[in-house]
């Protein structure tokens, strides 16, 4: 019996140990106990496989110890990412995160993009703001928040009294998901782990969550944004809050006095004094 793998099989295999390799890990073992579980039928050529089943050698003292915890209690609905359960990538900078990623094709977001939009800003910046994705604009530039919304997060940390170049912007999924709709669980799975790393290079004082998206991705958790929004959390031993998204607040802009609210929180614990409320 010919036990190869057909190439295109083979091929996304190789894919998953890079994508692994990437973050770091670096023992793989299968479960035994589910493979019974399994059919034992070869793939077909071109059909789409999954990970491995994977254990990692990571304990789970290691992934409670620096695994999210927000300070309230919101209800944990996702397994916790594979990349927290081992611990911070050592030597990490932004450029190899950035490597790594290269021209990403690990999920579907990848067929239509123009341009990744890694993120942009100060690497040793104190303060990071999370999106959910590159919107139309982001991908023609491969920069994030570029375009209108953009244009009205760049005004609220003018008030806040810093500068883009201060700050580190990036986004839960670094392509555009097409028609700008949210992005699919399986989707923000691939690519957290990135942001993941992005965060703890940068180690910042504070992230602010733009957006619903942002906030249930790194608070693991289904709960509508008007839940959790303006209140601190513990995110990997970083202060995070999140916010309405700025998109949302050119559909409502009724919702920039709350958001104002919410940035003086984060400006006092960063120690900054505001100029005045944006408009
Ligand atoms: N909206 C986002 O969430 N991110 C961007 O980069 C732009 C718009």
């Amino acid at each position: 019996m010919d036990s190869r793998l057909p190439e295109t099989s083979r091929k996304k295999l190789e894919a998953w140990f890079r994508y692994y390799h990437d973050l770091n890990f670096g023992e793989f073992y299968i479960d035994r106990r589910t493979m019974g579980k399994r059919s034992v039928k070869p793939p077909a050529v071109g059909a789409q496989i999954a990970a491995p089943a994977l254990l990692l050698s990571a304990s789970a003292a290691t992934a409670a110890k620096i695994g999210a915890s927000p300070t309230s209690a919101l209800p944990v609905v996702q397994d916790s990412s594979l990349f927290e359960a081992i611990d911070r990538v050592e030597g990490d900078t932004l450029q190899i995160i950035s490597e790594n990623l290269g021209e990403c094709t690990r999920c579907r977001l990848h067929k239509k993009r123009n341009k990744i939009v890694f993120g942009a800003g100060n690497a040793r910046a104190q303060l990071v703001f999370v999106g959910e994705g590159p919107g139309h604009d982001e991908d023609m530039q491969g920069l994030p928040f570029v375009g209108r919304a953009g244009k009205l997060l760049t005004q609220m940390i003018e008030a806040m009294g810093l500068t883009r170049e201060d700050v580190y912007i990036c986004n839960v999924v670094k392509c555009r998901p097409p028609e700008n709709r949210k992005p699919e669980d399986d989707e923000v799975a691939t690519c957290s782990p990135y942001l993941y790393r992005q965060l703890d290079v940068i180690a910042p004082k504070a992230i602010v969550c733009l957006g619903g998206v942002a906030a249930q991705t790194l608070l693991k958790t289904k709960d509508p944004i008007s839940r959790f929004r303006g209140n601190w959390y513990d995110f990997r031993n970083t202060k995070l809050l999140a916010t309405y998204h700025p998109a949302y607040l050119l559909r409502n802009p009724a919702a920039k006095s709350e958001v104002w609210r919410d940035l003086q929180k984060v400006m006092a614990h960063l120690g900054l004094k505001a100029k005045k409320a944006p408009r």
